[in-house]
């Protein structure tokens, strides 16, 4: 078995990045805005912010609190989306209950919209002509690329149909010629269908929910998973100490699939000052 360094693999992602704004001289701007308490939510932002620096990408944070109307965060989007120093908007999810995620993401200028998250984006996707390609399923197929593992003609499964993870994860493994199978909570033969899987991805959120008996012998196996397990330690999907003796590659949580996904923004981010400034 080998671990796939998320860590290793984005860090060269970002180095990239961070030369082409340096050498062409780019002026690039990601607004992130967070509304409420969420402590994950925070984490993951600050994360988001530190990868701006070290781009040189600047930054815009909005933190509005928990109580804020859904009003007000369109106002918001509306600001930016007319804000020429902003050529990306996050709106980190979930947000508070009062608020439609989907009026919020889709009042996101599509040109705008690094998270490839509104219909517009989604419909690029479906059609294989990207503007910016999903963060986290991009990050992914990243991963599999620096094991060497050839996609085309492979059996792949994708555990979880969310529009964020499993069915943008989908569609890039297909666009890879890959025979693709999406199982979510109500497959009834699960261990059957993953165990046929040469790259099993996994994207439910539950810990320990991938076991060995799921996994084939040499498999590629992809944890998006970011659980806590009873001892209050961070962990994806996988039963990594079990799994890992069976598969060829797998990917360690945290290390693995998380510095990727933003990786993948800073691209995406990258890439919305440049069709921006065309
Ligand atoms: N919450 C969990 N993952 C994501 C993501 O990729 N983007 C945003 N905006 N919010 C998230």
């Amino acid at each position: 078995m080998t671990l796939i360094d998320g860590k290793a693999v984005s860090a060269a992602v970002k180095e990239r990045i961070k030369k082409e704004i340096e050498e062409k001289g780019l002026k690039i701007g990601l607004a992130v805005v967070i509304v409420g308490n969420d402590q994950a939510s925070r984490v993951y932002v600050n994360n988001k912010k530190k990868a701006c620096e070290f781009c040189g990408i600047t930054s815009y944070e909005y933190a509005l609190p928990e109580e804020s109307t859904e009003e007000q965060l369109l106002k918001l989007v509306d600001k930016l989306n007319e804000d020429g120093r902003v050529n990306g908007i996050l709106v980190q999810l979930p947000l508070p209950k009062q608020i439609d995620e989907k009026k919020i993401i889709e009042r996101i200028s599509p040109e705008k919209d690094v998270d490839a998250f509104n219909a517009v984006n989604v419909g690029k996707i479906m059609i294989g002509n990207y503007s910016f390609l999903p963060c986290t399923p991009a990050g992914v197929m990243e991963l599999i690329k620096s094991t060497g593992t050839e996609i085309s003609g492979k059996e792949c499964v994708v555990i979880g149909r969310s529009n964020i993870v499993g069915k943008p994860m989908a569609m890039l493994l297909l666009h890879e010629s890959a025979t693709v199978t999406i199982c979510h909570s109500k497959t009834s033969n699960l261990k059957d269908v993953c165990s046929r899987a040469d790259i099993l991805v996994s994207a439910v959120g539950k810990a320990g929910f991938v076991t060995a008996d799921m996994v084939k012998e040499g498999a590629v196996v992809i944890d998006v998973g970011m659980n806590r397990n009873s001892e209050g330690k961070l962990c994806g999907d996988v039963d990594f100490d079990n799994v890992k003796d069976k598969c060829s590659f797998i990917t360690p949580v945290p290390g693995g699939v998380g510095p990727m996904t933003i990786a993948m923004l800073m691209e995406n981010t990258l890439r919305a000052g440049k069709l921006q400034s065309l």
